[in-house]
């Protein structure tokens, strides 16, 4: 049975990102958000739905209340390795069990080898790159049975020697898979600033009538100038000129969402970046425009084959990529034999080795600083994930306890 009156199906015009400590400010503020994004790994991964709103409570009433659409964060689609089947699954069960239709994801990889770096790295712009997001978007289109659209990432150095600009990496993508963009407009700001191009020549290249949704963010600068992407403050000055651009450009856009992921105390803050966004929205597209017909694609049962010949440069550059993310044993023995420490992933191929070479050594430091963080932070959270999953189940088991009445 239906049981939000299909309101997820098509949803329109300017909502936020979905936290549940702002359950009760949403809410409040009904009036002035049209729609939700909800975060799938809130619900999905176990510590996360755990140390928030086990029950699905909140989720549940905001889910009556507002039209939704989906965001995913763990897929790491681009990286050479087998999909995580358990994933792909549990997010589907996640969409149809809430009736939500819309989802999106990351054009990206972050987890590599068991290692998952929680940040993203961006696919070297090449086509070796799109053929194997092919495979893996239609694999998981077909998995979840429905389309989905990709995200664009803020990014800490491009990969160096890319046969394509980041804007014909993602038209060939769009061109390849037949797919929509979700189109990060901060992202696009931080990119542009911090590897000094012109956000409006991406939008000249970029196929801007792919783009089905936008997000827009506030990040801050850090001490050597660069934007980071934290999530935590109102959108910057410089992205509100770009957005209204980015609506007066992509014409199929029919979502925008607000992020923030910390700060949102005041609500206020948040509630004005809505505003705002809203007022340029509807001053550029003030009606739903009538439904498209939809394209139907093929399905595709068999999951893409990783050792397959033609991703071998891509796998091994990643491998080693992340190696040296993650161990500094491992960097140094590339700092001083680049070919056998490569030849440890496999990768012998000279122009690849040499673009690991010529990767961004500072932003090769601040990946590293924060895999080191992160691999500290851990151990604490899941002592804390531990005890809250214990009150949980202690609180489950005390109401099957109960006598039945
Ligand atoms: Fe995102
Ligand atoms: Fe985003």
């Amino acid at each position: 049975m239906k049981r939000y009156n299909n309101h997820h199906v098509r949803p329109y015009g300017v909502g936020l990102a979905y936290r549940y400590p702002v359950h009760d400010q949403a809410l409040a503020h009904r009036e002035e958000i049209d729609l939700l994004e909800i975060s799938t790994e809130d619900y999905i991964v176990r510590e996360r739905r755990f140390s928030g709103d086990p029950y699905e409570e909140k989720l549940e009433e905001a889910l009556a209340i507002f039209p939704s659409v989906a965001h995913g964060l763990s897929l790491s689609i681009g990286t050479v390795a087998p999909l995580n089947d358990f994933y792909i699954k549990a997010t589907r069960q996640f969409l149809e069990s809430h009736e939500l239709t819309v989802f999106s994801e990351h054009c990206a990889f972050h987890s590599v080898d068991g290692n998952d770096l929680t940040m993203f790295l961006p696919l070297p712009f090449e086509e070796e790159s799109v053929q194997w997001i092919k495979q893996n978007y239609d694999a998981i289109r077909g998995q979840l049975e429905r389309p989905f659209a990709l995200e664009n990432v803020t990014y800490h150095f491009p990969i160096p020697k890319g046969s394509l600009s980041e804007a014909q990496f993602l038209k060939r993508l769009t061109e390849e898979m037949d797919c929509t963009l979700l189109l990060d407009v901060t992202n696009v700001f931080n990119n542009a600033s911090n590897h000094g191009y012109d956000p409006i020549e991406f939008f000249e290249e970029v196929p801007m009538e792919r783009v089905s949704q936008m997000h827009l963010a506030g990040g801050h600068k850090t001490p050597d100038g660069k934007w980071e992407d934290s999530h935590s403050r109102p959108v910057m000055d410089q992205v509100w000129p770009l957005f209204e651009e980015a609506v007066k450009r992509a014409k199929n856009c029919e979502i925008v969402i607000l992020e923030r992921d910390s700060k949102l105390d005041p609500f206020d803050s948040v509630i004005s970046d809505i505003r705002k966004a809203r007022e340029i929205f509807y001053s550029i597209r003030p009606e739903k425009p009538k439904p498209k017909a939809s394209t139907s694609f093929e399905t595709v049962n068999s999951f893409p084959a990783p050792g397959a010949p033609q991703f071998e440069h891509l796998r091994g550059f990643q491998r080693c990529l992340m190696a040296m993310i993650t161990s500094r044993e491992y960097r140094e023995f590339f700092e001083s034999n680049p070919e056998a420490a490569s030849a440890e992933f496999e990768l012998t191929d000279k122009e690849w080795i040499d673009r690991l070479k010529l990767c961004d050594d500072d932003g090769i430091d601040k990946l590293a600083y924060s895999w080191d963080y992160i691999q500290k932070d851990d151990a604490a959270i899941e002592e804390e994930y531990r005890k809250s999953e214990w009150e949980v189940w202690a609180d489950i088991l005390s109401k099957e306890d109960a006598p039945l009445t």
